[in-house]
């Protein structure tokens, strides 16, 4: 609910990699911090929201390699399209920055720098899987062999796919560079290491203060009984990112420098600011007794970077930590992992070539709750119930109504209410459904919103006002009734505002009003002249997503 004083609020989502297309797995992320954001902003929450695209490492620099261009343009050119994708599903960012920026240089060197001065880096010499041919340090993934655990053939080098086994390279039976084919060596080489066992007790405290969700505290306290190992941060040449400061061939490990890409992003933002009226300062939001409030989205694959790493390196280096990190599991589609065969592996693009995105924000927020089961995709499902809820239920009831205003009484609403008692109603629903969305039950929201679509569809079959209307005497009364339909309409609007931003902006203009706020929903429109009605959506057509499925494949 509103607080009397905003809350000042930065949210991210996690950095997708610029080295491939956004895809609907990776929307449920966006998608879901989007719809939170928008609900933070619409009940009056000082609400940014930051990314970036997470630029360095291994694979980006063999990508840029393997298309003979420099990794630097290939990092910006899938930032241009990722804002592009983003910009289409109405994901709004406050900011869309890169890793590869030089705030992020100057952040990830003052932090490292503050690491170093406190004792918490230190240096080693490990032993690592080399490639003579290629001249490189292999990264755990590009190093194939036989599981040994269960003799599973062609596994990478840290786990195996058919057992799950977990391991390092060196156990891997016969094992082979992914890069060159020959057989790698053992070399040694100096890494940087962050002490991050000497955090243990504050992580834990951090965590029993209620930071994360249930079961990823579960996770976590499997990995304090195995024990916190230090972290290497460094990477040796060739690599795509930031040379560490003072060393001659030495880089920072992607990981270190991807959510330092938050503040980052955020510094870029608040510079964009500097002697503007939202003049931001990245102090007031980073310093370690911050008021502001943090949230990360992530998903449930890199829970060990957010909620041990990274709370453990801004503490280190002086920073706030995270009041929450929220984690979602893994999209499947038809009950199954995105497949490019199967043409489940679906780009934003393609699509955004077939369907329009507001389909998939409803569907994915009534399938997303608080915790971190798989969401699944239903192709059938989806089409069933976008048409149903969105145009059977929802649109409906504006549709329902709107003529009869437009026809008999030149667009005016009446002054008053048919049925405030039912009105009231809708209103109070408002308080459930905003703590459903500030708890991430979005699915809950939209089940809540939608029985209030039913109530509204069911006092419009009872009140018939096409057949009032066949008596002139009865104008007063039909003009009342769908005067209640719209206003119970435009409070379901404003309820569907955060996951269906398109739709509510044209039943905004359709109601002839400006930028609906949640308080809106308290003040029924009366009187008021309003446009005609045209579709705010219409129904999916089940070839939409036979084609998009046959263009994926
Ligand atoms: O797992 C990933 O896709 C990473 N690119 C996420 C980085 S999130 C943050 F830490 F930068
Ligand atoms: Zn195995």
């Amino acid at each position: 609910m509103p607080h009397a004083e905003p809350r000042k609020l930065l949210v991210t989502s996690a950095l997708p990699y610029a080295s491939g297309p956004i895809h609907l797995g990776h929307l449920v992320e966006y998608i879901q911090t989007d719809i939170w954001v928008r609900f933070q902003k619409l009940i009056g929450n000082d609400c940014l929201f930051v990314c970036a695209s997470d630029a360095h490492g291994t694979p980006i620099m063999l990508r840029a390699r393997q298309e003979n261009i420099e990794p630097e343009l290939l990092v910006e050119q899938y930032r241009k399209e990722f804002i592009q994708d983003f910009a289409e599903f109405r994901i709004q960012f406050d900011n869309f920055h890169t890793t590869h920026s030089t705030e992020n240089r100057a952040l990830v060197e003052k932090i490292y720098r503050r690491l170093d001065e406190r004792g918490l880096i230190y240096r080693k010499t490990i032993l690592q899987a080399y490639d003579e041919q290629a001249g490189m340090f292999l990264p755990d993934r590009f190093v194939r062999g036989t599981c040994p655990s269960c003799g599973a053939k062609d596994q990478y080098g840290d786990n195996c796919e058919v057992c799950s086994a977990t391991y390092t390279p060196d156990n891997l039976i016969d094992p082979v560079s992914a890069i060159s084919g020959t057989t790698p060596v053992q070399k040694e080489s100096e890494h940087y290491f962050f002490k991050l066992g000497a955090f243990e007790e504050s992580l834990k405290q951090w965590i029993s203060a209620g930071h994360v969700g249930e079961s990823v505290r579960r996770k976590l306290d499997e990995w304090f009984q195995t024990g916190l190992r230090d972290w290497d941060i460094s990477r040796d040449e060739p690599y795509f990112g930031f040379r560490i400061p003072d060393s001659d061939n030495k880089y920072f490990y992607v990981w270190l420098d991807a959510p330092v890409g938050y503040l980052a992003s955020f510094l870029n933002l608040c510079e964009s600011t500097r002697g503007k009226d939202m003049g931001l300062d990245f102090d007031q939001y980073f310093d370690e007794k911050s008021s502001t409030e943090l949230y990360h989205f992530i998903g449930k694959d890199i829970v060990y970077f957010h909620t041990l790493f990274w709370p453990a390196v801004l503490e280190g280096a002086g920073f706030r930590k995270p009041s929450g990190v929220f984690t979602h599991g893994f999209l499947t589609v038809n009950g199954q992992k995105m497949s490019k065969s199967r043409g489940t592996f679906i780009a934003a693009a393609t699509y955004l070539k077939h369907l329009d995105p507001e389909y998939l924000r409803y569907y994915y927020a009534f399938k997303l709750g608080s915790g971190i089961d798989d969401i699944d995709l239903n192709l059938e499902d989806f089409v069933a119930r976008t048409n149903s809820d969105l145009v059977g239920k929802l649109v409906n009831i504006a549709s329902r109504n709107a003529g009869f205003i437009t026809k008999r009484f030149a667009g005016r609403l009446a002054d008053q209410l048919d049925d405030e008692v039912l009105y009231a109603e809708f209103v109070d629903a408002g308080e459930r459904i905003a703590d459903h969305y500030e708890q991430r039950e979005f699915g809950r929201a939209m089940r809540a919103i939608m029985k209030l679509a039913d109530s509204a569809n069911r006092y419009i079959d009872e009140h018939k006002p096409w057949v009032l209307a066949k008596d002139e005497t009865n104008l007063p009364k039909v003009q009342a009734i769908c005067t209640q339909g719209l206003n119970l309409f435009r409070v379901l609007m404003i309820y569907l505002k955060p996951v269906l931003p398109g739709t509510a902006a044209k039943a905004e203009s359709f109601l002839a009003e400006g930028e609906w706020t949640w308080i809106d929903r308290e003040y029924p429109l009366l009187g008021a002249t309003i446009n005609s009605f045209s579709p705010l959506l219409t129904r999916v057509d089940p070839k939409a997503i036979e084609d998009m499925v046959e263009a994926s494949r």
